[in-house]
């Protein structure tokens, strides 16, 4: 096919590319928003047009976007081989390096690490880990999976069981059997009034333990979370939460497996969400900032335990019988391994905590906008949500479309953010400075009064 200088790559994508997450009629008419190059915290559209990418684009660009530096190591990694897979015991030395790099930095007693190429395959890896250990302890009954509504843990087919959405189960004939759902830890939307926290915690918790006896303990093979639930809302555990969950897992033996594909590398001022919230998980499935996004990699950080039935099953069937063509690629490897070095230098943990104040000062600072009925977060990650009515907590009629026009907004005032539902999520790259971080949020505030004032 030839293609001429006059056909624009937005036409050429309207009418060719499937986009996903996106109403596909209307793209046909529309075409995409093209982003043509980044610099820092900073994106650029096709007209030239500058925002803070205040949602690290998929909560993905921890180190901003454009590098010289990773794309060097990227030349040198295809340069030197370019390609080579690590089955049957094959590997490259990036490969065998990365995963060091990552167990060192691992929470303790979890050394193992199991590389792939996306959030999605890391979840999905991680369902058949679960599956495998079971069988290795002789209880291979042990199938069900617990996650909590409006949970998001990709999109593949069995991940877009764990993924708690009716949104992306209609039209698929999905979830299958065997996904249990338990509520969201959602205090400001679904404590009764005047429950604490500690006592809302307790009542999840409680919840679970009554699913788990009703299905039966033994059928119960894993609970799956985000330390803090990202897609779902940016929603931060209430007090206690994790502790008594983890109390009730650990009464029936049942296997906790933490999505830190959004909350790893020091999203919630830890290394590890896990870390921030006193979580012990089984298996941590990581991705995006592994690599700061530039290149698709994923891994599943495996504990112990979960290792040593690993062992025992691949000496019953000679080998252990999982992987992709791209699990461990060189080039991916290297770059994450770069990624990794920067993290140390820059102290990334560190840089995240000196952060954090002012990131949380600015939403405390939105808490008495008219529009904002709560607003707050953890590390670099938070949310505002928007209402019509603080003390009832009422939502806009939907026919006034606010978000939609509070996306258009932000934007017109040069900052992306995530809008779910009827939260402003932001999670910016972690290298934000101070300064940038105050200028993000007086663009969301001129957002907020524009939208306020035409209401
Ligand atoms: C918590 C979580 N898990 C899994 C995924 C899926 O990752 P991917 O889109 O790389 O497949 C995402 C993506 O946003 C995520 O936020």
């Amino acid at each position: 096919m030839h293609i001429s200088n006059r056909d624009s790559a937005a036409s050429l994508d309207a009418a060719h590319q499937v986009h996903p997450h996106t109403n596909l009629r209307a793209h046909l008419a529309l075409g995409p928003t093209m982003f043509v190059r980044g610099s820092g915290i900073h994106v650029y559209d096709d007209e030239g047009k500058e925002y803070i990418e205040g949602a690290a684009a998929l909560w993905c660009a921890s180190l901003g976007f454009g590098s010289e530096r990773l794309a060097e190591v990227a030349r040198k990694a295809i340069t030197e081989i370019g390609y080579y897979h690590n089955f049957r015991g094959s590997g490259t030395p990036a490969a065998g390096v990365l995963s060091a790099k990552l167990a060192a930095i691992a929470p303790e007693g979890m050394d193992k690490v199991l590389l792939q190429s996306s959030g999605t395959e890391a979840n999905d890896t991680a369902i058949k880990l679960v599956w495998y250990y079971w069988h290795a302890r002789g209880e291979p009954q042990r199938r069900k999976i617990i996650s909590r509504r409006q949970a998001y843990h990709g999109t593949g087919t069995l991940t877009s069981c764990l993924t708690a959405k009716d949104n992306f189960h209609q039209g698929f004939g999905l979830p299958f059997e065997g996904f249990l759902y338990v509520t969201q830890p959602y205090h400001y939307r679904l404590a009764e009034p005047g429950e604490s926290e500690e006592a809302f915690s307790t009542r999840l918790a409680e919840e679970i333990e009554a699913l788990i006896l009703k299905e039966g303990p033994e059928t119960v093979a894993a609970f799956w979370a985000e330390p803090v639930m990202g897609s779902g809302g940016v929603i931060t555990p209430p007090a206690g939460y994790f502790q008594k969950v983890q109390a009730v897992l650990d009464r029936y033996g049942i296997l906790f497996v933490a999505d830190e594909v959004i909350c790893g590398f020091g999203r919630t001022g830890e290394m590890w969400g896990s870390q921030t919230y006193g979580i012990r998980p089984d298996l941590i499935c990581s991705a995006k900032a592994l690599s700061a996004a530039v290149i698709p990699i994923s891994a599943v950080i495996i504990a112990d335990r979960v290792f040593e039935a690993m062992l025992e099953q691949s000496d019953r069937f000679g080998s252990f019988t999982h992987g992709y063509t791209y699990s461990g690629h060189p080039v991916a490897c290297a770059v994450a391994s770069e990624v990794l070095t920067i993290y140390e230098e820059m102290d990334l943990v560190g840089h995240v905590k000196a952060i954090e104040p002012t990131f949380l000062q600015g939403f405390a600072e939105l808490e008495d906008h008219p529009l904002v009925g709560a607003s707050g977060g953890v590390g670099l990650i938070g949310a505002v949500e928007i209402v019509a009515d603080k003390a009832s907590k009422a939502l806009h009629d939907p026919r006034l479309n606010v978000m939609p026009r509070l996306d258009a907004a932000t934007r017109g005032h040069g900052l992306i953010t995530r809008l779910i539902g009827n939260r402003i999520a932001l999670s910016p790259p972690q290298i934000i400075t101070e300064a940038e971080t105050r200028e993000m949020f007086a663009r969301l505030r001129h957002a907020l009064d524009d939208v306020a004032a035409e209401l």
